[in-house]
């Protein structure tokens, strides 16, 4: 029978995100500095065995029913293809989705796409080739529009593109970024800056609120939220009258966590690179499931561990108490 994974107020974890690299081919200025960090090493790194027992173990046993590959850059992880293919044979068979900065999949999509994977989601900052190679330090924009292209052909539907609204930075684009997403018939949303950059220089005021972004799309778009969000982070809108390259209606979505956290209705779990299970992005405790996996902890150990992990979560992020501690661990390591 299924044990589910049910915290202290009620939330049930259907939903795993794994981190498989901590390494990323890109060096956004709100991730990571330019010489990169200090990365994992190979050993401490679950193998592509590891992480398939790890999550296999959760899908049959403890209600885990999507899965979401992750970084760093997961596209940077040399067994991807055959962890994939792994995963899609797992039964129940989980829904399979990446998020990737896009620069490998006009290579990757496709196989992927034959391995099982079923949708993904590309963080897109900007439609400028000056704009994107000075933030990402990288010269690469075109890599990452071939990928789009390449998911989309491969039918990695629906695609969604992911846009961190920086002030000063790309927030003049919002309106360029939805006109372009609903041209090709990707949905975009966009995200709330949260402090999790390796850097810590994030504050309250650079962040640009989901309000000021709807301002913005309101100003060209008449708007109407779509309900029924469930756990999902992003609250989504439909664009009046606009019809998605499908022929569908096209929508926009925002993701806000620090202006309307939606920790209540969290149904999020991580296992990080390096084995570590973390029931928030802002948890400050992890629980080793790697030392159990090599010690050759049973099944039976193993769920043990999943089931204390998420018994152990908090209520909630506290960005916005005047004591809150940004986590140790950056974002590219903890895979967002
Ligand atoms: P979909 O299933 O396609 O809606 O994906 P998603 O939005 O859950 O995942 P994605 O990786 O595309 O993340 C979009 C944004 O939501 C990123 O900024 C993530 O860091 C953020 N996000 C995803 N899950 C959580 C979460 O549990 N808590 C917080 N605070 N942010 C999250
Ligand atoms: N806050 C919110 N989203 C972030 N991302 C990266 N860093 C942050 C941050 N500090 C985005 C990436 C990717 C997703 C996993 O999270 O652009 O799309
Ligand atoms: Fe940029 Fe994502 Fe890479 Fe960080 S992990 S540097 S946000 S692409």
């Amino acid at each position: 029978a299924v044990r589910p994974l049910v915290d202290r107020f009620g939330r049930v974890h259907t939903d795993l995100r794994v981190s498989l690299i901590d390494k990323c081919d890109l060096r956004c200025r709100y991730c990571m500095p330019a010489e990169g960090l200090p990365w994992l090493s190979k050993a401490s790194l679950l193998t592509d065995g590891e992480v398939v027992r790890a999550v296999g173990l959760a899908v049959r046993e403890l209600g885990i029913t999507s899965i979401r590959l992750t970084g760093g850059e997961p596209l940077l992880r040399r067994g991807l293809v055959d962890i994939v293919r792994a995963l899609a044979a797992l039964r129940p068979r989980p829904a399979l989705a990446m998020t990737s900065n896009g620069v490998g999949l006009a290579r990757l999509a496709g196989p992927l796409a034959g391995a099982g994977l079923d949708r993904v989601n590309v963080s897109l900052d900007t439609l400028r080739r000056d704009r994107f190679h000075h933030l990402t330090r990288r010269d690469r924009l075109d890599e990452v529009l071939a990928g789009l292209a390449a998911a989309a052909a491969a039918g990695l539907h629906p695609m969604k593109v992911n846009v961190v609204v920086q002030r000063g930075v790309n927030d003049d684009e919002v309106v360029d970024l939805a006109e372009f997403c609903v041209e090709h018939g990707y949905q975009v949303r966009f995200l709330e800056q949260m402090p999790l950059d390796a850097q810590r220089d994030w504050t309250p005021d650079a962040v640009v609120g989901a309000a000021e972004v709807l301002d913005r799309l309101a100003a060209r778009w008449s708007l109407t939220p779509v309900p029924g969000r469930g756990s999902a982070p992003a609250e989504t809108y439909l664009l009046d009258g606009v019809r998605a390259a499908d022929g569908g209606p096209a929508t926009v979505g925002v993701v806000a966590p620090v202006s309307r956290p939606f920790c209540g209705s969290c149904n999020r779990l991580r296992l990080t690179a390096d084995g570590q299970l973390r029931a928030c992005l802002f948890a400050t405790a992890e629980t080793d499931l790697r030392g159990a996996l090599r010690h050759g902890a049973s099944d039976a150990k193993l769920a043990e561990l999943w089931l204390a992990a998420v018994a152990g979560k908090g209520a909630g992020h506290r960005i916005a108490e005047p004591d809150f501690e940004q986590p140790e661990r950056p974002m590219a390591a903890i895979g967002g």
